[in-house]
């Protein structure tokens, strides 16, 4: 014990925060379905439903509260909280006695993108200001730092935040927004990231979620591993912009991808459809697989593709996608898969294990739809 905690004084302000979100962070965030209109009330009621509809059993533990949270600075420049959330402390308070984790959210900028305080020239005292009410998770949004830096400065600027956290010896999950300019996979984990977004924000339809997850995400896969993640953004499964055929793809898109799976929607008010997508447990454990290995395109024929995605025991995630407006019929070789023989194959969305079969394996796609599988080796 002694020398456990000798060790933790001393690692504080080094620990690799890649020991953080070894798997992507599963949780839920405020953004997508609330934006400003987001308050103490809600934010506790939406940790209640986190634990009743059995997603935090799932996996689902971090709940995040995005841009409208902050006012002005105190007389000593402490970062102070607005009429909608009165306690910031009593809140992670009261998410923690749920069994589950908080987060927060800040620009490096003088301004938030909702134009709320930023952290600029306040990073450490920020940092130990959410260290005091029990902070697990930042997001950090870029938005008004670009009048007040230059775009070299960029890095240094994240790394400031992600030393300031380390230094205050919690563990904080550290989310970087910044659109995926500078090609942040490449440096992300370097200034102490535990993800960061690829691209600009996702809206709750069709062509935004296509764009961003098939097209959007290609040639990244090499920089996820275990505690360094691309982000493609906060799910809106239940949000009703689109189909729950579409959604299914979106949970499964996001899966192959390894992206962090931080629902979007209101939890408290939730449809059987939307609760069976956001907890399928077995697209869950593809996208939550220990290897940590992103997902691929494997191949594109007009609107069909072929995703593949390693997984830790030796299977593969292999995913059937229709991007077109016809039922298309998709056909996986094996040998393109590099496997030879025969093996077993088992349908994450129907929960069912179709046989075992030799050289190949096809199915009929819907329109907008997947076919998700698990390829036994
Ligand atoms: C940016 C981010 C969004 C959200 C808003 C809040 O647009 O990309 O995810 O955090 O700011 O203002």
């Amino acid at each position: 014990m002694k020398r456990f905690l000798i060790f933790a004084v001393l690692c504080a302000p080094f620990c690799d925060a890649a020991d953080l979100a070894l798997t992507p962070p599963m949780g839920w965030n405020s953004w997508n379905k609330f934006a400003e209109k987001i308050d103490d009330k809600a934010v506790r009621g939406v940790a209640d439903a986190l634990v009743s509809s059995g997603m935090k059993d799932a996996g689902y533990v971090y709940v995040n509260i995005d841009d409208s949270w902050e006012a002005s600075r105190d007389a000593q420049g402490n970062i102070q909280t607005n009429s909608k959330f009165p306690d910031m402390k009593a809140l992670a308070d009261y998410v923690h006695s749920k069994g589950l984790k908080i987060g927060i959210y800040s620009s490096p900028g003088p301004k938030t993108c909702a134009d709320y305080e930023g952290s600029y020239q306040h990073e450490e005292q920020d940092a130990k200001t959410w260290e005091a009410w029990g902070i697990d998770y930042l997001k950090y949004d870029w938005c008004s730092a670009e009048k007040v830096y230059k775009p070299t400065e960029m890095q240094a600027v994240y790394k400031k935040m992600g030393d300031a956290l380390k230094a205050t010896g919690r563990p904080i999950v550290f989310s970087l927004c910044q659109y995926g300019l500078q090609n942040v996979w490449e440096w992300g984990g370097s200034v102490g990231g535990n993800l960061w977004r690829t691209t600009g924000d996702i809206e709750d339809t069709w062509k935004s979620m296509s764009t961003i997850g098939f097209d959007k995400q290609l040639g990244h896969e090499k920089y996820a591993e275990p505690g360094h993640w691309n982000d493609p953004d906060m799910l809106e499964i239940g949000n009703g912009g689109m189909s729950a055929t579409e959604y299914r793809t979106h949970m499964s898109l996001w899966a192959m991808l390894a992206a962090p799976l931080l629902a979007g929607n209101d939890l408290r008010d939730m449809s059987d459809a939307t609760r069976q997508i956001l907890l399928n447990k077995e697209v869950i454990a593809i996208d939550q697989d220990k290897l940590g290995r992103q997902g691929r395109r494997v191949s594109k024929e007009a609107g069909a593709e072929m995703w593949m995605r390693p997984l830790e025991n030796g299977d593969l995630a292999l995913a059937f996608f229709n991007r077109s407006e016809a039922m298309v019929s998709i056909t996986a070789f094996w040998e393109i898969l590099g496997l030879k023989g025969k093996h077993k194959v088992r349908d994450l969305w129907a929960h069912q294990d179709l046989g075992a079969f030799r050289d190949s394996y096809s199915a009929q796609v819907a329109v907008h739809g997947v076919v998700m599988l698990r390829v036994a080796r």
